[in-house]
């Protein structure tokens, strides 16, 4: 199946009818999970495969009763990473030997600031790790429609009580989403003959162009025919422009020569601004961006910047 004609044809299947899938099918599900792209390539989580259904029963109750669990074929449990260990590190890392034949520099730095970030706030490697595992869960979906197979995204489930059934603590791991997999009950899931309820394309998706920027520029700057000259600034937020990829400001002339020559801002401004790209922006702004490094304070060099402005 094409990919469109794939994505019109899932659902998330409300009734499965128990047929299993066949092994093929299986196989190309979990493959394309490990294809999945993660982050650093790390795959900080692990998938758990239930074929069995016995435990299939138990796992039920924990899931709201939602009973795609025992109709299904096979139950995929996407389980974060907890923790990430020393273990886990060397792995990644003797899997990258082993397969490239060494470690990129940049990557052993990146690897290692998310480990020591890693052990400083669990929580925060909890939220990143179980990202991951959506990237992997949306793959694993689109992957078994595009070969016929239904499945029933889910996180309506106690983790709490599913992470002690399978004891996933002790493997530092915690589920975090399910994804039954199976084929559609025709004639008892209401779902099936209703159509995708979807927002407008258009609606979605927001084009944003140099020229579209340019075009609201010009607009603005016909309706205030008053003034003549605008600059970027980022000491006050008020306006909502969009240069480099970052929101500032704009102000006019006579704001600018009292934001230059005012004692309180030429203290604020040594304080708060970072010059980035040729762009003056709030300092966390500028921080939240990797590539800018260069602080410098704004008055440093403010007449020249200000003949380049005029
Ligand atoms: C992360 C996620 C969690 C979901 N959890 C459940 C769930 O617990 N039970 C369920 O029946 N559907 C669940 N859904 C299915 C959504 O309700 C469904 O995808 C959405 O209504 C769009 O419909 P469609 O997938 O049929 O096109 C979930 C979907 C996602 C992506």
């Amino acid at each position: 199946m094409d990919i469109l004609t794939a994505l019109e044809w899932r659902y998330a299947t409300k009734a499965m009818n128990g047929k299993k899938i066949s092994q093929e099918q299986l196989d190309v599900i979990l493959k394309s999970i490990n294809l999945a792209p993660t982050s650093l390539g790390l795959q900080p989580f692990d998938v758990i495969l239930v074929s069995d259904d016995e435990l299939k029963r138990k796992i039920l109750p924990i899931a709201n009763n939602q009973k795609q669990i025992i109709d299904c074929s096979n139950l995929l449990i996407f389980a974060a990473w907890t923790e990430f260990t020393d273990e886990r590190k060397q792995r990644y890392y003797d899997d990258m030997k082993k397969i490239r034949g060494f470690v990129p520099e940049p990557l052993i730095n990146y690897i290692e600031s998310v480990y020591e970030n890693a052990r400083k706030n669990k929580e925060w490697f909890l939220q990143w790790a179980q990202k991951q595992a959506y990237i992997a869960f949306g793959v694993a979906i689109v992957a078994a429609a595009s070969i016929g197979v239904d499945s029933t995204p889910m996180e309506g489930f106690d983790p709490i009580k599913l992470d002690e059934l399978l004891q996933l603590n002790e493997k530092k791991l915690t589920s975090t989403l399910l994804l039954p997999l199976g084929f559609r009950d025709i004639e008892n899931d209401y779902l099936v003959k209703l159509p995708k309820v979807r927002r407008e394309l258009g609606d979605i998706i927001i084009k944003l162009a140099a020229s579209v920027t340019d075009d609201t520029t010009r607009q603005r700057n016909r309706n205030k025919k008053q003034k003549k000259q605008t600059i970027l600034t980022g000491y006050k937020r008020t306006g909502n422009d969009i240069h480099n990829g970052q929101r500032v400001s704009r102000h006019s002339l006579p704001t600018l020569l009292y934001f230059l020559f005012s004692p309180p801002h030429i203290f604020f401004n040594s304080i708060l601004c970072q010059r980035t790209n040729g762009t003056l922006a709030f300092a966390p702004t500028a921080q939240a961006n990797p590539q800018a490094k260069a602080k410098e304070p704004f008055f440093a060099n403010a007449p020249m910047r200000l003949l380049k402005i005029i």
